[in-house]
C-alpha cells in the first residue's frame, strides 16, 4: 500500500518533534479522518526558515508528507517556502495512493498556515 519512501520516513521521521524557539507554527486537519499536522518553523532575522519541525497524528503517509514538508521548507526565504506545493511534496515520496492524496495536501496546508501565522507575528512585532 504505501511504498519504501513513505515507509522510511513514517518509521524514521528525522524532523519529528516540537522545535524549540520556534517564530511560527501551522496546524491543519482533515475533519473527515481526523489526521492534524501541526508544523513548527524557526525563521531568521533574514526571513530564511533555519529549521522545521512537525508533530503529526495520522497515518503513515501524513507523517511522512509532513516530514518531506519540513525537508522542502528548511533553507527557504519564509514566502518562497507558499511554493512548495502538495504535489512536489507527493513527488519527493514517489507518489501517493489515490485515497492518500489528501495527506500531501494537508502538509501544504499546514506551512501555508505556518507561513501566515509568520507574518501575523511580524506584523503585530511591527505596531
Ligand atoms: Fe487523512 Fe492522511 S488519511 S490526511
Amino acid at each position: 500500500m504505501y511504498n519504501q519512501t513513505v515507509m522510511s520516513k513514517f518509521l524514521n521521521p528525522k524532523n519529528a518533534g516540537a522545535l524549540r524557539g520556534a517564530n511560527a507554527t501551522g496546524k491543519a486537519g482533515n475533519s473527515s479522518c481526523g489526521d492534524v499536522i501541526k508544523l513548527y518553523l524557526l525563521v531568521d532575522e533574514e526571513g530564511i526558515i533555519d529549521e522545521a519541525k512537525f508533530k503529526a497524528f495520522g497515518c503513515p503517509a501524513t507523517i511522512a508528507c509532513s516530514d518531506i514538508a519540513c525537508d522542502l521548507v528548511a533553507g527557504l526565504q519564509v514566502d518562497e517556502a507558499l511554493n512548495v506545493s502538495s504535489k512536489e511534496i507527493f513527488d519527493e515520496l514517489g507518489g501517493l495512493d489515490d485515497n492518500r492524496v489528501y495527506c500531501s495536501v494537508l502538509a501544504e496546508d499546514a506551512i501555508k498556515l505556518a507561513v501566515e501565522d509568520y507574518y501575523k507575528k511580524k506584523a503585530k512585532e511591527n505596531k
